[in-house]
């Protein structure tokens, strides 16, 4: 093992996992880990390859801005090197962005900036255009545009795509990448072409994006809205040379966040809800074929980014990704039943200053009081507020003393009808 002098130069040489506990058919299927880059993803390669270029093209001046619109990875290694190399970082971010990934660039000394994520190209708030446009009003600052910058492909032409040849001993049959400034899967086209022409290109593409349609029939797919960050598109990126795309999968969101959940469970791997569409469009290919085959699938961030959404079963149960049995009575209203160990709750001994330190934590507005199992009460935001209120010593009184204990109870069992009229009358009804 070496010992390096600078987190940049441990950007790029990421390690190869054979899977051997999913069924591949007849093939051997080989997951390339790019979050093992320093800052977490594939997207290091390319903060690199580009501040470099910059540099060297004279675009950026030391002390100035670099401007990115991104899904979160490429800001992340945009802002890792720009650290290192002094520079300022300005990211636009689409509002669907998990706040892991938000969180991430501010501790890196990122600015970041949100923007709305249900506009399309073209719109004045769409990150694409903000960057642009900021771009143009700020002094001595850089649009780094990976959607269109040449040293994004080049990153792979020249980096990864040897990697994966040397790592592979050339032998290289298919290689499984999605697209999200199409720089990844351009890069590493131009560089099989030069050395194996047969290498198959295979675009993973999730549902509601309009690139597989046009790899496959020509023709735009009809675009939709998807959960799973960092891939898919509405416009064909500039770096992103359709014609060099062997074949395409599309792949629903529930596909993609199931797979990379199985990722974890049998392979002990945790990755991105990206990697989850790659695999499985992977092993889609893999199952059809009727020869040995090498395939190669790129794992492009980590499952860290993403605990609070895809590894957490109730966002997956209020996404709608994973089904509870229904009852058609008001059991099915219930998120968070008491018998999974899920509600946050109370005691009535418990001071204000706990329940409301719970109810940050969980990000909830009331929590039910609880003396045991039983229910006694319930305290929400506005009984807190009214309580402190110019009273801060009150943090130490016990929750009993504030409560609600006028509760309208109801069984499991009762219709949802029978919710109405509390609901009505502005009351809480608690469901027991
Ligand atoms: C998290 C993430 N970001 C971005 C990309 C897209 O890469 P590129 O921008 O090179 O097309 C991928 C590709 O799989 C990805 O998973």
């Amino acid at each position: 093992m070496s010992t390096y002098t600078s987190v940049i130069d441990m950007i790029g040489n990421t390690p190869m996992l054979e899977l051997r506990n999913f069924k591949t058919g007849p093939c051997k299927l080989l997951l390339k880990l790019e979050a093992q880059n320093p800052g977490g993803s594939i997207k290091d390669r390319i903060g690199l390859s580009m501040i470099v270029a910059a540099e060297q093209a004279g675009d950026i001046q030391p002390g100035g801005t670099i401007i990115e619109a991104t899904a979160g990875s490429t800001g992340l290694g945009l802002a890792l090197v720009a650290a290192q190399q002094g520079y300022k970082i300005l990211v636009i971010v689409p509002d669907k962005m998990s706040q892991e990934k938000i969180f991430h660039l501010n501790a890196l000394g990122a600015q970041v900036m949100m923007t709305r994520s249900d506009v399309t190209k073209g719109h004045p708030e769409y990150y694409q255009d903000v960057a642009e446009r900021l771009s143009g009003e700020m002094a001595n600052s850089f649009w780094v545009n990976q959607f269109a910058n040449p040293a994004n492909p080049a990153a792979h032409e020249q980096g990864t795509g040897p990697e994966i040849w040397e790592q592979t001993n050339g032998q290289i049959d298919a290689m499984v990448c999605g697209v999200g400034s199409g720089g990844t899967i351009a890069g590493l086209a131009r560089f099989f072409k030069g050395v194996k022409p047969s290498v198959e290109m295979i675009l993973a593409d999730p549902e509601g994006s309009i690139l597989a349609g046009l790899v496959n029939d020509g023709e735009a797919g009809e675009l939709g809205s998807w959960v799973v960050e960092g891939i898919g598109e509405d416009f064909v990126p500039p770096n992103c040379d359709i014609d060099l795309i062997t074949k395409a999968y599309t792949i629903p969101d529930y596909e993609s966040l199931a797979t990379a959940r199985e990722l974890l469970s049998i392979e002990g791997v945790l990755a991105g809800s990206s990697t989850g569409t790659l695999l499985s469009a992977a092993l889609r290919y893999c199952r059809e074929q009727t020869s040995a085959k090498t395939v190669v699938c790129l794992m492009p961030d980590s499952g860290n980014k993403y605990l609070s959404k895809m590894f957490n079963d109730f966002w997956m149960t209020d996404q709608g990704f994973i089904q509870r049995p229904q009852h058609g009575d008001l059991r099915d209203l219930i998120s968070r039943p008491f018998d999974d160990r899920a509600v946050v709750s109370a005691s009535p001994d418990d001071t204000l200053l706990s329940a409301y330190g719970r109810m940050r934590m969980a990000d909830v507005s009331q929590l039910p009081v609880l003396d045991g199992d039983r229910i006694v009460g319930i305290i929400d935001g506005s009984d807190l507020l009214l309580s402190l209120y110019q009273n801060q010593e009150r943090f130490a009184d016990p929750v009993s003393d504030y409560m609600t204990d006028r509760l309208e109870m109801l069984a499991p069992e009762e219709p949802m009808e029978s919710l109405l009229p509390i609901l009505r009358a502005d009351r809480v009804a608690i469901i027991v």
